[in-house]
């Protein structure tokens, strides 16, 4: 979309883009690395300083939400966009004490519910905002002890993934973030390899059903370490599952060590330019989240299939699953063929993070 990297003539402006996460899928709430890359599509935020406190957003097609910026504020009703402003004041308000509010111009070329971390661009756009608009101007590190807490005020405890892609990608790379400790290894994506993104259209709300489901994946993974007596998944190894009996807790403990092992192997391919291997643990990924998690659908299975026979080296569900959209990779040579099989898919080019300078 154009509007993107248009320059804008009057007032300050953040863009935070949305991701897509290349493997390592329900794991990062377990503490474990992941490889999402910054998508060149996101959430911008035009803002000016108020005088008072409130706070004014409006985006087209969202109408407009005004509220006071209290240091109490509670949730509105469950699915309304005002939840994510609040989540984003109350965010802002853990650095800057007494703050003035703004008024904001909010647009998107991010789809949303689709699997591309659209909510939590939302989020990060609006708490640099509101940071911003008071003279501040946080580091990563600081930002990702909050963030993660913030999206919890909406309904889903995920992870920091999607916030630590949208703050700290660097273009033309994916970004390998570790949790403990916090760190983020940009590693450089091969010229000639393509990702595409596909939509299936199964729309998975954050803040609706999904949020259950999603809780639930979590909630199994973490039974099965308390039932082995692990301190963390770090120490996780997938022949422990053979001492676990309830199908739910062994399945999300497969998935999760086996995961965390495919991440490890997909930056080494990816270091090693081998597209092939690389491609090949995107399927066995698609797969344990099919059959162990149990966090795929029919419409996302189907796209996978079409993007392998397509010529793909590989394709998976991204995001939290449950509909969304599925990553793709392959050879840019065959880029061509995979969107003649499937139209639906869009090149997902790697772009900066919101505080790589990019914007
Ligand atoms: C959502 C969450 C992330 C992550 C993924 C699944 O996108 O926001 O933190 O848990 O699901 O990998």
């Amino acid at each position: 979309m154009k509007w993107y990297r248009e320059p804008v003539a009057d007032g300050n402006c953040v863009l935070a883009p949305g991701r897509v996460n290349l493997i390592g899928e329900h794991i990062d709430y377990h503490g474990l690395a992941v490889l999402p890359m910054a998508l060149r599509r996101g959430v911008r935020a035009v803002f000016r300083r108020r005088a008072d406190r409130r706070i004014r957003a409006v985006s087209p097609g969202y109408g407009t939400r005004d509220f006071e910026w209290t240091a109490d504020l509670a949730p509105v009703a469950a699915g309304d966009w005002e939840n994510y402003l609040r989540a984003a004041a109350l965010v802002a308000r853990k650095f800057r004490g007494n703050p003035v509010g703004i008024n904001v111009e909010i647009l998107s070329d991010l789809p949303a519910a689709a699997g591309l971390a659209s909510s939590s661009a939302l989020l990060v756009a609006v708490t640099l905002g509101l940071l911003r608009a008071n003279g501040y101007n946080p580091r990563f590190e600081e930002l990702m002890e909050v963030l993660p807490d913030g999206e919890q005020f909406v309904g889903t405890r995920g992870g920091g993934m999607d916030h630590a892609a949208s703050l700290a990608s660097r273009a033309g790379c994916a970004s390998l973030v570790s949790f403990e400790p916090l760190a983020v290894r940009h590693i450089a994506i091969p010229e000639d390899w393509a990702f595409l993104v596909a939509d299936s259209g199964v729309r998975a709300e954050k803040s609706g059903a999904a949020r259950e489901d999603y809780n639930a994946r979590r909630r199994g993974g973490v039974r099965a370490l308390e039932r082995l007596g692990l301190p963390s998944y770090r120490e996780a190894k997938p022949e422990d599952a053979a001492r676990l009996e309830v199908p739910e807790e062994r399945d999300a403990f497969l998935h999760t060590a086996t995961e965390a092992a495919r991440v490890q192997a997909a930056v080494e391919a990816m270091e090693a330019r081998d597209l092939a291997a690389f491609g090949e643990l995107l399927v066995e990924s698609h797969a344990s989240l099919r059959d162990r998690l149990r966090v795929s659908c029919a419409a996302l299975d189907a796209l996978v299939e079409r993007a392998l026979a397509a010529g793909a080296a590989g394709a998976r569900l991204t995001g939290a699953g449950f509909g969304g959209s599925v990553v793709i990779c392959c050879e840019r040579a065959r880029m061509g063929a995979i969107r003649r099989a499937l139209p639906e898919a869009i090149e997902a080019e790697p772009g900066p993070g919101a505080l790589e300078g990019a914007f």
